[in-house]
């Protein structure tokens, strides 16, 4: 076979559509049941041979995306390269199309473009699930990034088991500039619930049947997200842009992961053409974007 000269690979961003936080573990996370549902936001990793791992970056807001060896995508090409014996490099390019540290795992769904673009590139031979168990080294969402579609991640996340699920969920994304840390989101949820005691994460009643059914209306109903209260400590405008979503009518509204992006769930175009002229002309969001879930998990193009 002959070795091609560029790969590229395309992987989604993610909304929650439950983010349930257990107890604080030994090792620094917290024991997750998260929802995954991959949308149709997604970013693309093109990887050229080279004698070094460098990284460039284009899109929206890319000047907020390290180049460094920070940069989850050269994290997951350095790993890869180590674990099946590479000694070449590779050029990477990320065409960003999913709000940066915005809860939609960005950076997640670059690593895991990465870790496919490199090891089509490299011919590494290495199996899915050692692909897979790469992934979570890298991070919670990484695995989630590879798999896509509708998936319950238990773990810290990173335990994937697809889901039953139906029918295809249109919707807004309200994008904040204030950017968040997630870590600094977590810090902030234990800091609220500090002094009580927290109950071991479940899935919350009703969502996997509106899955189940492709039940727009009941699914909306049971989005939940344990790091929203903590997100809205930060970031206090976000209160104002959920509430707009409920103003007009949306099946549900809640900060996607750890924000500041707010997930809209819409019934149709025209509900969503009415919430995206409301948060733009409210001013609360500085971008606003329209996906649709569920997509499938990273590819090559
Ligand atoms: O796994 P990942 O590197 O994406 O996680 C980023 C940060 O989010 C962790 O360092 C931790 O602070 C927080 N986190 C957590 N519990 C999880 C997943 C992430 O506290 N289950």
């Amino acid at each position: 076979m002959s070795v091609p000269s560029e790969v590229v690979a395309r992987a989604p961003g993610k909304v929650n559509l439950a983010l349930v936080v257990g107890p604080l573990r030994r090792d620094g996370y917290h024991e997750l049941v998260n929802v995954f549902h991959a949308v149709s936001l997604t970013d693309d990793v093109a990887a050229r041979l080279a004698d070094d791992v460098t990284v460039t970056v284009d899109g929206a807001h890319a000047e907020r995306v390290p180049c460094d060896g920070s940069n989850l995508a050269v994290r997951a090409a350095r790993l890869l390269a180590e674990r099946a014996g590479v000694t070449d490099g590779v050029q990477l390019h990320i065409t960003k199309h999913i709000p940066v540290a915005g809860g939609m795992a960005g950076g997640s769904a670059d690593a895991a473009a990465a870790l496919l673009a490199c090891d089509a590139l490299w011919q590494t031979g290495m199996s899915k699930e050692d692909l897979h168990a790469l992934a979570a080294e890298l991070g919670s969402d990484v695995p989630f990034a590879l798999v896509g579609g509708t998936a319950v991640g238990t773990g810290r996340g990173e335990q994937l088991t697809s889901a039953l699920a139906r029918g295809e969920y249109e919707w807004v994304v309200a994008v904040s500039d204030a950017g968040l840390s997630t870590p600094a989101v977590y810090a902030e949820l234990d800091r609220l619930r500090e002094g009580r005691p927290v109950a071991v994460p479940r899935v919350p009643d009703g969502l996997m049947e509106a899955l189940r059914s492709g039940d727009a209306h009941a699914l909306g109903e049971s989005l939940h997200n344990d790091l929203q209260p903590a997100a809205c400590s930060l970031v206090p405008a976000l209160e104002r842009t959920l509430e707009i979503g409920r103003e007009y009518g949306a099946l549900g509204a809640l900060v996607s992961g750890s924000g500041p992006s707010v997930a809209f769930l819409v019934r149709d175009h025209e509900q969503a053409l009415d919430i995206s002229v409301a948060l733009t002309a409210s001013g609360v969001a500085d971008d606003v974007r329209r996906a649709r879930g569920p997509v499938t998990g990273a590819r090559l193009l």
